[in-house]
């Protein structure tokens, strides 16, 4: 189904598509940060972010008040598909400051176009703005391209400014040419043509490793606008850890945090799904917009999720939670007293995904179904799982491996897919994984037709 395609907002991906691809991006995995000052140049900062990323760059902006009044943060945001520093007391949405984050995992800072106030302010340590603040805060490399009237660009205080960025400073500064200026006279002041920005960008860190490859350390991508290619469907998604009660004070659980399948859910509904939440034990927010179904133990779960795929007709179930492999036989009714040694009798808990799997062969068309498979050091026996539980997609990771697992921002999986397709990702962001199963998810909806609740049957045994 593709029912929001013309509702495509404005997506740098377009631009990207437009422009002719270099073989080799040059700036592949680096975040670049783009400090931009208030010059009429502060235009040319939109392109510049375009090329920046047709060379493989993450890009994040700033700009000096000044700035915000010939460019719009909008623009920009959109574009770097980041949230756009305007305030050197700025929070992230996480509650990081954001300059200190840039700082702290840029490859590069540029400031194109540099002001002379820019230049006066810096080479003399006044941060009154994200782009001066993030500069004095940050040990990478900083290169800084002028743009101004050429009386400004020739006066002394601008030539001792300058001097003092590069011979006290280290900082590269790519100089401005000689054409025509904003005041309609001609002469030296004009911001460097962008093409030179970019080569003296990958001049200068080209020999560098990349300083922060962690996306959660780096300032968080905010997602592109998308189709609405959900929109319509009824997906079912369980997240967080079960609890299987010993008394009615302890019980059995796990190191879910939920963090996965609340990104999941957050993602679906963006993309226009109809979310019903199946919550175990969580410790993240939940999005206010899914239909929320609290269930705790494996029991509560396995009826509530029974219930939302098939009495729901759902279209997907994505079972991300950790649900306990064991329950005590018998909870007892009153606190254990400590009194020497207890021993507890476990039984095996019912497997729902693989019940749904069992369940919705009968279904035409079938729910898609998703299953997580937490391995540690190995992921050989993951294929094996895929089949067993009936699932059109398992999504496994191993959550010994560093930036994996519980309560971790980021991921990285491998998405295996029934008709043998085996997707390794890079390390992501939980959200940006989300997004990446979605799409896989997406597609195989679209590949089985209408939505369930509007045209699913049983099928006639043969
Ligand atoms: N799952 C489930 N019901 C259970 C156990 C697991 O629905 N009782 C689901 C999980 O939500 C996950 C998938 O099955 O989507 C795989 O879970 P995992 O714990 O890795 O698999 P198990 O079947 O428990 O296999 P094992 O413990 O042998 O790894």
């Amino acid at each position: 189904m593709s029912t929001g395609r013309a509702r495509y907002a404005l997506d740098a991906r377009e631009a990207e598509q437009a422009a002719p691809a270099r073989a080799e991006p040059r700036l592949a995995g680096r975040l670049i940060a783009l400090g931009a000052c208030g010059s009429i140049a502060a235009y040319k900062a939109v392109e510049l972010v375009r090329l920046l990323r047709i060379e493989g760059a993450e890009v994040v902006v700033m700009l000096t008040p000044a700035a915000t009044q010939f460019v719009s943060p909008l623009t920009l945001a959109a574009l770097s598909r980041h949230a756009v520093e305007t305030d050197v007391l700025g929070l992230l949405p996480d509650q990081r400051i954001g300059h200190i984050v840039i700082a702290d995992s840029a490859d590069a800072v540029v400031v194109a176009p540099a002001t002379a106030r820019w230049l006066g302010a810096m080479a003399n340590g006044i941060a009154s703005d994200a782009v001066t603040a993030a500069c004095l805060t940050t040990s990478a490399p900083v290169v800084f391209c002028p743009a101004m009237d050429g009386d400004m660009w020739t006066h002394p205080a601008t030539r001792s400014n300058v001097e003092r960025l590069q011979r006290d400073f280290g900082y590269v500064m790519v100089p401005p040419d000689t054409g025509e200026l904003a005041s309609g006279q001609s002469g030296i002041g004009r911001l460097a043509e962008l093409s030179q920005i970019v080569d003296a960008v990958v001049a200068t860190i080209g020999a560098r490793p990349v300083r922060q490859a962690d996306p959660a350390a780096r300032p968080p991508e905010v997602p592109a606008p998308r189709e609405q290619d959900l929109e319509g469907r009824r997906i079912v998604i369980s997240a967080g850890g079960t609890a299987e009660p010993i008394d009615p004070i302890r019980f059995i659980g796990n190191r879910s945090t939920g963090k996965m399948g609340v990104a999941i859910a957050e993602a679906a509904l963006a993309r226009g799904a109809e979310v019903t939440l199946v919550a175990g034990r969580v410790e993240v927010g939940l999005p206010p917009n899914a239909r929320l179904v609290r269930a705790e133990s494996t029991a509560a779960m396995r009826e509530a999720v029974l219930d939302a795929v098939f009495a729901g007709h759902a279209d997907a179930l994505i079972m991300a939670a950790a649900v306990a492999d064991f329950r005590p036989r018998q909870a007892a009714d009153t606190k254990l007293v400590r009194d020497g040694a207890l021993t507890l009798e476990l039984e095996p808990t019912e497997d729902i995904l693989a019940e749904v799997g069992a369940r919705a062969a009968a279904l035409d068309p079938r729910p898609v179904i998703v299953g997580f498979a937490a391995e540690t050091g190995s992921l050989d026996r993951a294929p094996d799982k895929l089949r067993r539980k009936g699932a059109d997609l398992l999504v496994a990771n191993d959550v010994a491996e560093a930036g994996s697992g519980f309560g971790s921002d980021t991921n990285r999986v491998v998405i295996l897919g029934a008709d043998g397709t085996r997707d390794e990702l890079p390390l992501l962001t939980k959200r940006q994984v989300a997004e990446r199963l979605l799409d896989r998810v997406a597609s195989t909806l679209d590949a089985r037709g209408a939505p369930a609740h509007t045209g699913a049957t049983i099928r006639e045994s043969p």
